[in-house]
């Protein structure tokens, strides 16, 4: 069929809005109709080049909701008319990692930036008659995707699909690097850098899980205050005024979790998390940066005698399976804020104007919000 989607014709471009040629539901695919879209930073890491895909062009989008379609053959528990999120991580649970209850680690994961689809290697989108890979095998940039089943979770279908799209990246990944990765316990302080659409979520896992302080550090004083709304108890401008008031808030102790979901991680990120944790903490790394930057600079001497553990974190350490109905869940009892991380919505053909809005931290979370005027 043919439709529209967000295209990026190489590194550097703006998001160009065109036709393209979606193809049907092979074995173990389905076609949804998208209903929303949030504007993650992992598909500005495209546009920077920071994330290496095997070519341009690419489709972006992968923190999507919205309704089955068209059901190909081979596809087991999804019927048309049924409620998805879509999961950037396909899980298709039977793997070594997803036998493991890793479902995040899933082998699946491997054609991710290769685009090539699960079912048969082959690419269901074109534009301008060229193959394009889809963002995480989604590409939630357009009003219609085909997909593998691996790569969509069924939800109740009584939650409202604008705000259902967050828990397919942002939401999840944020609250998993609080509540799984780094296991935040009742009384804990916990650091959390920066606080955009994952890392507010890292900020209300962190309070979920009982931490005694939430203190969140971003450079824009309107995350600062969102950040206050969404249960952190004290806020700083920088790593350097953290570090000092973390030391006498906790008497030295410094905080036994710190959780960095800054937009596009440095080197000297990670030493400044060290710093901020203290003797037998963790610091987890949830953010991203250039694939091509291996320049981190730490004190080992400290890492060693003080026993600190640094842990990289994918989709909050979480099973998009489980966890995906699970938060939704917790949103309907009213235990989950989403409704405040959409701060703005926006057609597809302004999404670059929402992605100056996130470089400018205007947003917690931008989404593209599909109407009848887009299919
Ligand atoms: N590991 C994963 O599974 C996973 C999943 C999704 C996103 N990500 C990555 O997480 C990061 C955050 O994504 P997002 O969508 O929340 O981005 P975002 O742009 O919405 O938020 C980033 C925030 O970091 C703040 N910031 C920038 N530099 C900072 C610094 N030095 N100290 C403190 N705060 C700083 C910004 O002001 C902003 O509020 C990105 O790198 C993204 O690619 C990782
Ligand atoms: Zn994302
Ligand atoms: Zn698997």
């Amino acid at each position: 069929m043919k439709t529209k989607g967000a295209i990026l014709w190489g590194v550097g471009e703006e998001w160009s809005i065109e036709e393209i040629e979606l193809g049907d539901p092979k074995e173990g695919e389905v076609q949804v109709q998208v209903a929303a879209s949030g504007l993650c930073h992992s598909d500005e890491h495209l546009v920077t080049g920071g994330t290496p895909v095997a070519f341009y062009p690419v489709i972006g989008g992968h923190e999507g909701s919205g309704v089955v379609t068209k059901v190909g053959p081979g596809v087991t528990g999804l019927q048309e008319g049924d409620h998805v999120v879509t999961a950037f991580i396909p899980a298709c649970g039977q793997c070594p990692p997803c036998s493991k209850g890793m479902q995040n680690l899933c082998d699946l994961g491997a054609s991710l930036l290769a685009g090539t689809s699960i079912s048969d290697g082959s690419y269901r989108i074109q534009a301008r008659g060229q193959d394009v890979i889809p963002m995480c095998l989604l590409g939630t940039f357009s009003p219609y995707i085909t997909v593998h089943q691996a790569s969509v979770v069924k939800i109740e279908p009584d939650i409202p699909l604008e705000i259902a799209a967050l828990v397919g990246c942002g939401v999840t990944t944020g609250w998993g690097s609080a509540t799984k990765v780094a296991d935040v316990r009742p009384g804990e302080n916990v650091v959390v850098m920066g606080a955009g659409g994952v890392g507010m979520n890292a900020v209300q896992g962190a309070a979920a899980a009982g931490a005694k302080r939430v203190m969140v550090i971003d450079p824009v004083a309107r995350k600062r205050e969102w950040a206050m709304e969404m249960g952190a108890t004290h806020v700083f401008e920088s790593a350097e005024e953290a570090t000092e008031k973390v030391n006498e808030l906790t008497w030295g102790r410094m905080a036994e979790k710190t959780i960095i979901t800054v937009g596009d991680i440095q080197g000297e990120d990670i030493q400044a998390a060290l710093t901020l944790t203290g003797k037998g903490g963790r610091a987890v790394v949830t953010g991203m940066g250039n694939a091509a930057n291996t320049d981190v600079k730490l004190s080992l001497f400290e890492l060693t005698l003080l026993q600190k553990d640094l842990q990289g974190a994918i989709f909050g350490g979480l099973a998009p399976r489980a966890a995906i109905p699970e938060l939704l869940a917790l949103y309907q009892e009213g235990q989950l804020k989403l409704d405040e991380l959409a701060t703005t919505k926006y057609k597809l053909e302004d999404i670059n104007q929402g992605y100056q809005d996130m470089r400018d931290g205007k947003n917690i979370r931008g989404m593209v919000i599909y109407s009848d005027s887009d299919r």
